[in-house]
């Protein structure tokens, strides 16, 4: 079957839609005469759809109000508009000969419809020159909504930094498959990568030259450089979650600030990838000054809910100390107006009730997880296993690590959040996150092989109903993503397993 081309239906769609009805009688054709019209509310949506279809089209798209509304599409027209009955982030679309009409429970429901409607249009849509192409949608209806209202993307740019260029255009390539959140990890070992005005040295000693894993991955976003790219998420309706890493993989900070080991002696910077061997210290009184000037700087930066403060693999401090210290950390991210995020481990101590516990364990081990779901508290679930963007997709292909084993796409694609572990169920399930360490990463083509085609499947675990989900019409659908990302110039590793076509 390889190389046979890959025919279009209303519901070849990643993530799959929850209801598909087609109407083969009721192709929609855009051409030059196409027009856009947007109502109240929609209008931001409206120049992202005509950006994203103006390139390759080479067609004008006038925007324009103009008296249409639900029920009122004229000719050629794609109208979009908001119901809210239909709920936050669901969009329904009708498409017919005369046009699109396309609403959304709210304006980020009229961009997913928007996602959708990019994707049932010819591949060469996504590129940026014009194309000699009949620009044909399938006819009929689609009505969609989330399972999870959390669907996560990460960007590890501690170990390797990724510029704000290149995260927007990571963030670019996700939220065509409806990814909500970006976490940044902006804060390991190896590199400090955010400007915190009362802690200056954090960026000037470890977010310079020599920084990162092997000392290649240097840079740091000053605070204009940060709420620049708040700004470009927000206006993709993605919320950036920031991670500041503790009590653990805090090198890069005792390296600039001394005052924050047990000794104040400075340890050497690590270009490594160890983990494990540094920790803030639980008894002192700096570490706590130190936290709660970053997470106040953090949080004014940071229109998003969230603060994610890490609380991992922190293997050198005390079990005793590391409660300690999370029970007078997390106070102060409350403090500073956020709801408390952070991996797992942090579950031993106890928690205030607005925090959210992202779960990573490779076992279904429990590690206080499903106690702490069982207590009120959601989850959002990482299972390395199946969502680790870093794991090498097979023995043979790099870059990658290996310690979750190999994540092929079937094994990122082949569970559900609600099944992994005993006590975490629907109810306690924020959503899901697909994270990318970038520890063997230098690229930004690096980092898209490594998510494509795997966040895909992530993706549609977090939107997609739970019915919907199948491996087969997964992997078609799958397919058709290629020529899709060859026009964007996006890089994927081409898994033997997915019938590419040429
Ligand atoms: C982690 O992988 N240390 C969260």
């Amino acid at each position: 079957m390889k190389g046979v081309a890959v025919t279009r239906g209303l519901g070849d769609v990643i993530p799959a839609p929850g209801e598909v009805r087609p109407d083969t009688a009721a192709d929609f054709t855009i051409d030059s005469g196409t027009r856009i019209s947007a109502a109240a509310g929609t209008e931001d949506v409206a120049e992202h759809l005509a950006a994203a279809l103006r390139p390759a089209t080479g067609y004008g798209l006038p925007i324009g109000g103009a008296g249409l509304d639900a029920g009122a599409v004229t000719s050629g027209v794609i109208a979009l508009v908001v119901d809210a009955a239909l709920g936050s982030e669901a969009y329904r679309m009708e498409i017919s000969p005369g046009g699109i009409l396309l609403t959304g429970g709210d304006p980020a429901g009229v961009f997913y419809g928007v996602q959708t409607l990019r994707q049932l249009l010819p591949a060469e849509i996504y590129a940026g020159v014009p194309q000699q192409v009949t620009w044909t949608v399938p006819g009929g209806t689609i009505s969609d909504r989330p399972r999870f209202s959390y669907r996560s993307g990460m960007l590890d740019v501690a170990r390797h930094f990724f510029t704000v260029a290149e995260a927007k255009s990571y963030l670019d390539t996700l939220v065509q498959f409806k990814i909500n959140h970006l976490h940044l990890h902006l804060t390991d070992d190896q590199g400090w990568r955010i400007e915190i005005d009362s802690w200056p040295k954090l960026t000037a000693i470890s977010g310079g030259e020599g920084t990162g894993v092997d000392g290649v991955g240097p840079g740091f976003y000053t605070k204009a450089d940060y709420s620049e790219l708040v700004a470009y998420a927000a206006a993709r309706f993605v919320t950036i979650v920031p991670e500041i890493d503790m009590p653990g993989h805090v090198n890069a900070a005792q390296v600039a600030y001394p005052e924050l080991t047990t000794d104040g002696i400075a340890p050497e910077p690590r270009t490594d990838v160890e983990v494990g061997y540094s920790s803030l210290v639980a008894a002192k009184k700096e570490t706590y000054t130190f936290a709660d000037d970053v997470l106040r700087e953090i949080a004014a930066l940071t229109p998003g809910p969230y603060i994610h403060i890490g609380g991992d693999e922190a293997l050198v401090t005390t079990a005793e100390d590391y409660r300690t210290f999370i029970e007078r950390l997390l106070p102060l991210v409350v403090k500073h107006g956020k709801r408390p995020l952070g991996w797992h481990e942090m579950a031993s101590a106890d928690l205030p009730p607005t925090t959210i516990v992202q779960y990573w364990r490779i076992e279904a081990t429990d590690d206080g997880t499903a106690r702490a779901a069982a207590a009120g508290h959601k989850v959002i679930m990482s299972p390395a296993d199946r969502t680790y963007l870093d794991m090498k997709y097979a023995a043979d292909t790099t870059p990658g690590l290996d310690w979750a084993g190999l994540v092929s796409i079937e094994q990122a694609y082949g569970w559900d959040p609600a099944d992994r572990l005993p006590g975490v169920t629907e109810d306690s399930l924020l959503g899901v996150e697909a994270p990318l360490w970038s520890e063997t990463l230098r690229t930004l083509a690096d980092a898209q092989t490594m998510t494509f085609p795997r966040l895909p499947a992530i993706a549609e675990i977090g939107w997609s109903p739970r019915e919907t989900h199948n491996w087969e019409s997964f992997r078609t659908r799958l397919a058709a993503c290629a020529p899709r990302w060859r026009a964007q110039g996006v890089a994927f590793h081409p898994a033997p397993e997915i019938n590419w076509p040429h």
